[in-house]
């Protein structure tokens, strides 16, 4: 094929209030649950979260990725009339109709782009990636902007002391461009995965058309996110490790080739679990698992981000972005950035 694509510019945007263990600890004890905040960083790594304010409208999905996605633009030297293409990873968009890529297109003002949304649950934003990257192989766009990005708070069941220590609201993108096929600062390859049959160990049981909200299923939190914790952490570690493996493999690389591990942040000791087995250094590992906690489709790129600003990742250098999600999904992307 005569195209390739390339990121060229990220971003990512975070809502202002800071949840710390010891704040989670607090208000769950009032309401006569009990946990603490060495529990949650022994079994997760996670130190605090940022918390979106209901109602307010900084903070609503598509506001978050409108912050995220200006940086990234700026980064990349674009402006929003050169967006061809949005496409928004999310579980929990600003309304089911219309999706927040529309939302996010207006508030951009991205007019020529034409948008919408993927619900890959945590894998979305590689599940994006690898989209645009074939749309840009394909030449039918030039420029897309995808996006990470969750307000999962209004999904969380603040009162399930197994999960709601996990997750964070955040919001994470990328400007992916055409370039020559030749150029080996691209993306050298996807590789994506759906294993439905695994939709029990994560999935919110009510509130969609097979089983719409009553004040009954309401009141039974049926609305929010049900988990099957140890479940999950076995298939992750090793999906995780699959992926990368297969990833390297088909680019005839090995893991000594690989510069940056950026794994979707669902618990540290599942990262640390898959490095272990790829005998990867954790040093070259992104983590913001600590800080924002599981932010589902948007801890890949606002970790990326991150790592970038930081001046850690460098031209040339080859990033490794790896995840599962609900679904069960799957993913992996190879960059040479
Ligand atoms: N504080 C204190 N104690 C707790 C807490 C808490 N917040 N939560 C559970 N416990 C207790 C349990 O009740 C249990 O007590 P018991 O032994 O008396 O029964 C004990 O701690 C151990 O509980 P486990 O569930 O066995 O703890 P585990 O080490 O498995 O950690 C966790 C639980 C953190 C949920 C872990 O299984 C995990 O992170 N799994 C992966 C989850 C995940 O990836 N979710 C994201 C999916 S979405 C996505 O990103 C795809």
């Amino acid at each position: 094929m005569q195209y390739a694509s390339k990121i060229t510019g990220i971003g990512s945007h975070f809502p202002q209030r800071v949840m710390t263990n010891q704040d989670l600890a607090r208000e769950l004890a009032a309401k006569g649950i009990e946990t603490n905040d060495e529990w949650i960083v022994e079994r997760t790594g996670i130190r605090e979260r940022r918390i979106s304010e209901p109602g307010n409208p900084k903070e609503t999905n598509s506001s978050l990725a409108l912050v995220a996605a200006t940086r990234a633009l700026e980064m990349a030297g674009k402006t929003v009339d050169d967006i061809d293409q949005i496409l928004f990873a999310t579980c929990s968009p600003d309304s089911l109709v219309p999706t927040s890529a529309c939302w996010l297109q207006t508030k951009l003002g991205a007019k020529r782009a034409w948008a919408l949304d993927i619900n890959a649950a945590c894998s979305g934003f590689v599940y994006g990636l690898a989209i645009a990257d074939t749309f840009i192989r394909t030449g039918q766009v030039k420029t897309s902007l995808v996006i990470g990005s969750e307000v999962l708070n209004p999904m969380v069941n603040w009162d399930d002391r197994g999960s709601c220590i996990l997750f964070g609201d955040g919001s994470g993108a990328a400007i992916v461009e055409r370039t020559e096929a030749a150029n080996p600062r691209r993306i050298l390859s996807t590789h994506l995965h759906t294993d439905g049959s695994l939709w029990e160990v994560l999935y919110v049981p009510a509130g969609g058309s097979a089983r719409p909200l009553t004040a009954e299923l309401i009141e039974q939190k049926a609305n929010t996110m049900h988990m099957k914790g140890k479940e999950i952490f076995k298939v992750a570690v090793k999906t995780l490790t699959d992926f990368a493996v297969t990833a390297l493999e088909t680019n005839g690389l090995t893991i000594k080739d690989l510069d940056w591990f950026v794994p979707h942040q669902a618990n540290l000791r599942i990262i640390e679990a898959v490095a272990k087995r790829l005998d990867f250094p954790m040093d070259k590992v992104l983590v913001n698992i600590d800080r924002h906690g599981n932010t589902s489709a948007a801890t890949v790129p606002t970790a990326l981000d991150e790592a970038v600003r930081a001046g850690k990742v460098k031209p040339g250098q080859t990033v490794l972005m790896d995840v599962f999600g609900a679904g069960l999904t799957y993913g992996a992307v190879l960059a040479r950035w």
